[in-house]
């Protein structure tokens, strides 16, 4: 018998169906952070997350891909240096892993009311598989990301944008994971789509990530304000 709790505990979202489902649960709120990988993501996530705290408001954090135990073993999948991995393969692994962290987590946290901030989600798709890989065209893409987010869609995006050269030196002593290790073309294409997904989606916030680290933090708590007043007056 499994002893992980997660595999004990009823939740409805798990076995419903795709197209049966378009989600925009009112209660909630659903933020997600994007960029090429060393813009700063974790540090603003974490910094967020600790002020929407302060002020006593429930906050889950979940990175993408992960985020539940079938997730984050897609997860060392895709992220395995030593996997070649056919890029349909990759961008179906990438949604797979979604699906399960929008039915097993993010959907139950919205309809309870809480703020979910994501480390990456559908975007990240977009830009790398779509963009990066050129596989598959950001339309073709529209209609996975809706069965594998269940028809949910961010409130606010914040998209870190940073220049390669930066982004390079900031993580120059990290280890490299399979994605990290595509070339410099490949990241000048998927900046390329995030420059084009912040122009036609206006749930997209672009910041200056190349700012101290406090005054962009300043900045998305500006924007996220306004949003959790209107969360505390729909109770
Ligand atoms: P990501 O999660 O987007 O990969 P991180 O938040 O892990 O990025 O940041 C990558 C590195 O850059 C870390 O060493 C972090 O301390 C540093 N960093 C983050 N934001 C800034 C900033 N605004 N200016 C300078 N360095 C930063
Ligand atoms: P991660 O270590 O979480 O990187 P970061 O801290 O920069 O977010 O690794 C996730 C990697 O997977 C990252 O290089 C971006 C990539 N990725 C995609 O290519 N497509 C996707 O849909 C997602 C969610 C991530």
């Amino acid at each position: 018998m499994s002893t992980d709790p997660v595999h004990r505990q009823p939740n409805e979202s798990l076995n419903q169906l795709p197209f049966e489902n378009r989600h925009s649960p009112s209660n909630g709120l659903l933020i997600s952070f994007e960029g090429i990988d060393g813009c700063g993501k974790s540090t603003q996530i974490a910094l967020l997350k600790e002020a929407l705290q302060t002020q006593g408001i429930p906050v889950q954090v979940f990175r993408e891909p992960g985020g539940t135990s079938v997730s984050e073993t897609i997860r060392s999948i895709l992220l395995d240096p030593e996997n070649e991995l056919n890029p349909v393969t990759e961008v179906l692994l990438f949604s797979s892993a979604r699906s399960q962290l929008v039915t097993e987590s993010i959907l139950p946290a919205l309809y309870r009311g809480e703020v979910v901030i994501l480390d990456r989600f559908y975007d990240s798709t977009t830009a790398y598989q779509g963009y990066g890989h050129q596989i598959l065209s950001p339309k073709a893409l529209e209609s996975i990301h809706r069965l594998a987010a269940h028809g949910l869609e961010p409130t606010l995006t914040f998209y870190l944008k940073l220049t390669l050269s930066v982004a390079l030196e900031r993580t120059a002593k990290l280890e490299k994971d399979r994605m990290e290790s595509m070339g410099d073309s490949f990241f000048q294409r998927v900046i390329e789509g995030y420059n084009q997904l912040s122009m036609q989606e206006k749930r997209f916030v672009t910041l200056d990530a190349n700012r101290e680290i406090m005054e962009i933090h300043r900045e998305i708590l500006q924007s996220v304000h306004p949003r959790i007043s209107s969360l505390n007056s729909a109770d």
